[in-house]
């Protein structure tokens, strides 16, 4: 009877997080969508405690405590642009809770079948790999790509003992080849993302939590746990989407990308001399109460100033006082995380029908009376189209520069995260609207309710 109330809360949970998936793809249902995946969790949870028949559930059930009040204080606390980060950090706590596994079955047990081992290898890599994508997403100081002579050879040593010592292990079950395998490993997870430079990493932390999915299915394998195995699949096949999406959008290969490919961030400086036109709340608002067709282009400074409210009432003026046809254009790394932009424009309840990808809207620009480009800055670079050099080159932009008039709302001058110069800041149709983009907007709404 017990067996099957845990097979049937096993199955509920592997539902719940499937339907979850699901809805977390849009956003008018990600929030239901986020719920059904607690209640999902909840069910996994409470179906693997029942089925260890444990004689103390306290102790487990106290730690379970401890460690969703310090998740739910992470998840408070953490800023929206400090995401990627935690997601970096929950990523290796994943790889490392794999790792513990494969130790304890090993410790317990002497376990040393294949999965048992995958789930070293794979948590392993994806820990110490987490840890310094995290460092590197952190610390600007950290982020460059690290390379050096013979990096390639030592990598390929590194794997071979990796390989080497798991055989050991597998075929004669030594435990020390076990625990030099574990040393190997971390080191390796290690060596492989060093030479991955900061604006890549991104697409590594999508690999990562790939991976961190794919070592829950060896581990799902180890234990017989078929919760463990759907689950972990579900994480593995959505982060490989992701990381796939990713290097489709910056127009890369995740090979290209580990191995340190990309051109190195430049801050090399054009002295030619060179003018932006200077622009104010007042102009814009003046241009745009004129304009037929305006398109806004947020970037990742629309985040950090928290301006998809601003926007919202912008684009409602805009629409209901002066009859502009008003449109959001998404490119698919814009800000810093996938669907950045488009959580952000549905916290401030834009209309879904009123966003578009780039590839929906990019034709659109030329017949476009007004770009405004709120806090975005190398999604619209035309470097990435015409400077085989530059750290973007290839990757596909929002042609901004083609409507009649270009707006970008940005504090300075300044580079974004590629930390490459915009030529178009200096283009005739283009105006700078220097402030936080917040701000600027919300004086633009002033002289538009005026
Ligand atoms: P960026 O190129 O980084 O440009 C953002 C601009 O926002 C900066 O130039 C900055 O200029 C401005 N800014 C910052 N704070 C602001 C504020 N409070 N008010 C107004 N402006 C502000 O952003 P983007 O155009 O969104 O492009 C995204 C970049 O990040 C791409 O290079 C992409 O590859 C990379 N990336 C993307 C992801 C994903 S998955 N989305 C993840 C990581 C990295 P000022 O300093 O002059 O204000």
């Amino acid at each position: 009877m017990i067996n099957l109330f845990i097979n049937i809360s096993y199955l509920t949970a592997n539902t719940l997080m499937i339907l979850a998936i699901k809805m977390l793809s849009t956003p008018k249902t990600a929030r239901l969508g986020n719920l059904i995946g607690i209640a999902g969790m909840f069910w996994a949870i409470a179906a693997a405690l029942i089925s260890l028949h444990l004689s103390d559930y306290i102790t487990p059930i106290i730690v379970i405590f401890l460690g969703g009040i310090f998740g739910i204080y992470i998840a408070l606390k953490v800023k929206i642009t400090a995401l990627p980060q935690m997601i970096a950090i929950l990523n290796g706590l994943g790889g490392l809770a794999a790792v513990f596994i494969s130790l304890s079955e090993v410790i317990s047990q002497s376990k040393n079948d294949i999965s048992n081992i995958t789930s070293l290898i794979i948590g392993g890599i994806t820990f110490s790999g987490s840890i310094l994508a995290f460092a590197k997403l952190n610390f600007p100081r950290w982020s460059k790509s690290v390379r050096f002579p013979g990096q390639y050879i030592i990598n390929l040593i590194l794997s071979l003992s990796v390989l080497g010592f798991a055989l050991g292990y597998v075929l004669r079950n030594h435990p020390e080849a076990f625990y030099f395998l574990a040393f190997m490993n971390l080191l390796l997870g290690f060596m492989l993302i060093l030479p991955v430079g900061g604006a890549d990493i991104p697409v590594v932390i999508a690999f990562l939590n790939a991976c961190s999915g794919w070592a829950g299915v060896s581990v799902g394998l180890s234990l017989q746990s078929p919760v463990l195995i759907v689950i972990g699949t579900i994480v593995g096949t959505g982060g490989t989407f992701l990381a796939r999406t990713m290097t489709k959008a910056l127009n890369r290969s995740l090979l290209n990308i580990l191995i340190g490919g990309g051109n190195s961030p430049t801050t090399e400086i054009d002295n030619s001399p060179k003018i932006a036109n200077i622009g104010s709340p007042a102009d814009a608002a003046f241009i745009m109460q004129n304009a037929a067709k305006i398109i806004i282009v947020p970037g990742f400074g629309m985040a950090a100033a928290h301006a998809q409210h601003a926007l919202k009432n912008m684009a409602d003026i805009l629409r209901n006082k002066y009859q502009a046809e008003v449109k959001f254009a998404i490119h698919p790394v814009a800000g810093r995380m996938p669907g950045h932009m488009n959580v952000l424009l549905a916290e401030a309840n834009v209309d879904y029908a009123d966003v578009f990808e780039l590839n929906d809207i990019n034709n659109e620009f030329q017949e476009t009376d007004v770009a405004y480009v709120i806090g975005a800055n190398d999604i619209t670079n035309p470097q990435a189209k015409t400077n085989p050099n530059s750290p973007i080159y290839g990757m596909p932009i929002l042609e901004v520069e083609k409507a009649k008039t270009v707006f970008f709302v940005k504090r300075s001058l300044g580079n974004g995260y590629s930390n490459v110069e915009n030529p178009l800041f200096f283009a005739p149709n283009t105006y700078m609207l220097y402030g936080d983009a917040a701000h600027i907007t919300e004086e633009i709404v002033k002289y538009l309710e005026a």
